[in-house]
């Protein structure tokens, strides 16, 4: 599946959102190494900080397949991730990162590239 594909998933998965409040509709999807295809939403509140981001509903639904750091192999987004969603993007090792940009153009990053310097948990 290429990085183009993968953005048009998440695309088509975004019709699910449940953005109520924003009307930003987001999707995106997660191609595993063993090949599974996971899609996420982002899921909104009227207590607006409780909303979750699409990139964050589909690694919790990889996870909660059992997947861990390292299992997943690639993530295509309808935008540019968060910062927030970067941070998780590094914590789960993922190894590209697909995203439409505004022009319509799809971009390709490293997620080392999209946040240099990262922040580890120290070891205890
Ligand atoms: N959103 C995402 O789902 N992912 C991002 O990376 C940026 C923002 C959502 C959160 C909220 O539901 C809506 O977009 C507007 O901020």
């Amino acid at each position: 599946m290429t990085g183009e594909e993968l953005v048009e998933r998440a695309e088509a998965a975004a019709e699910n959102a449940y953005a109520p409040y924003s009307n930003y509709l987001v999707g995106a999807s997660v191609l595993a190494k063993d090949g599974r295809v996971y899609d996420g939403v982002n899921v909104e509140n009227a207590a607006y900080p409780l909303g979750v981001c699409a990139e964050r509903t589909v690694i919790s639904k990889a996870a909660s397949d059992g997947l861990r750091p390292g299992d997943l192999a690639a993530i295509g987004i309808t935008a540019s991730p968060c910062g927030g969603c970067r941070q998780w993007i590094h914590e789960w090792q993922l190894e590209r990162v697909y995203f439409r940009r505004e022009d319509g153009s799809i971009a390709e990053y490293e997620p080392g590239d999209l946040l240099p310097d990262t922040w580890n948990l120290p070891e205890q």
